[in-house]
């Protein structure tokens, strides 16, 4: 398996702890590069597994370009779409084979269920998944399937408002020196923002920022607001903070996954953005005093 160099820990910790002793081989590779791509694909290369934007460093991938290339090695390529949603980005439309949601984010919506989805562009594997979710009974009870469904009626509404909200905090913060970084494929100033403009129809919700005072203020900052928790998960109503490099990217801390010290990642909610601000703004004078 190729897999996308900055993607969810989880993600990496399960394909190298519990699937690699089953025989299952994952190289990362850097997957906005092309002749990195078609050197890595190897003729025993089943899949290429991409996240697009990518947790927690927001990158962008060109799914039709990656796509293209997979094919043409004989691999299928899965995408990781729990970031944008379904109401930003349909990647079974660049010619994905897969997509794959963790539905506990923007489709629960509400930060208080647990699931996952795979979606199908045709019906090649859906029978072999169907049959593994029966026989390892990896299925939602029902009060998480009714809880998800009802969230998915208000996606688009939601994803609007995220959009807005986090295009805001991202503008304000490109304009802060305390901010060495900010990655949001809304800037211009985004290296995938052509890209994302090409197969998004909205930037989403999530943004993370690289502070110019190093770990010890990037920690300071995620544990110094008030409106934004600090907590892991994302997508939900509610804005969190989080610090990746500890918390939900842990598991890869040393390996070429790891995350800077120095970013903070937000999940940016659907609250009034001038609060969302006020409350960053008071985060920053409280570490600089
Ligand atoms: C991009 C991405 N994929 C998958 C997951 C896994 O989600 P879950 O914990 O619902 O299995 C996460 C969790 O943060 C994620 O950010």
């Amino acid at each position: 398996m190729l897999l996308g160099n900055d993607v969810y820990g989880g993600t990496y910790r399960l394909l190298t702890k519990v699937l690699a002793p089953w025989g299952v081989e994952t190289t990362t590779v850097e997957l906005g590069d092309a002749d990195a791509v078609r050197g890595a694909l190897r003729p025993e290369t089943k899949i290429v597994w991409l996240e697009t934007p990518s947790n927690p460093l927001l990158k962008i991938v060109d799914i039709a370009a990656t796509v293209e290339l997979a094919h043409a090695a004989g691999a299928i390529v899965v995408v990781d779409n729990t970031f944008a949603s379904p109401a930003l980005q349909q990647p079974l439309a660049f010619g994905a084979d897969l997509v794959v949601h963790s539905t506990t984010k923007y489709l629960g919506g509400h930060s208080d269920v647990l699931g996952g989805a795979v979606v199908f562009a045709d019906d090649r594997f859906y029978e072999q998944v169907k049959f593994q979710q029966f026989a390892v009974g990896a299925v939602s009870a029902p009060l998480d399937g009714w809880l998800t469904t009802r969230g998915i009626k208000t996606l688009a509404v939601r994803m609007r408002q995220h959009t807005q909200n986090a295009q805001a905090i991202a503008e304000w913060a490109e304009a802060r020196p305390e901010f060495e970084t900010v990655f949001y494929p809304g800037l211009a100033s985004h290296p995938g923002h052509e890209i994302a403009a090409r197969q998004m129809s909205g930037f989403g919700g999530m943004l993370s920022l690289a502070l110019a005072g190093g770990a010890d203020a990037a920690r300071a900052f995620a544990e110094s607001t008030k409106v934004f928790q600090l907590a892991e998960s994302l997508g939900g109503v509610e804005s969190l903070i989080g610090y990746p490099s500890e918390m939900t990217h842990a598991s890869v801390k040393g390996t070429e996954l790891a995350v800077p010290e120095n970013v903070i990642r937000l999940s940016v909610g659907i609250e009034d953005v001038s609060d969302l601000i006020a409350d960053l703004e008071q985060g920053l004078a409280s570490i600089a005093r």
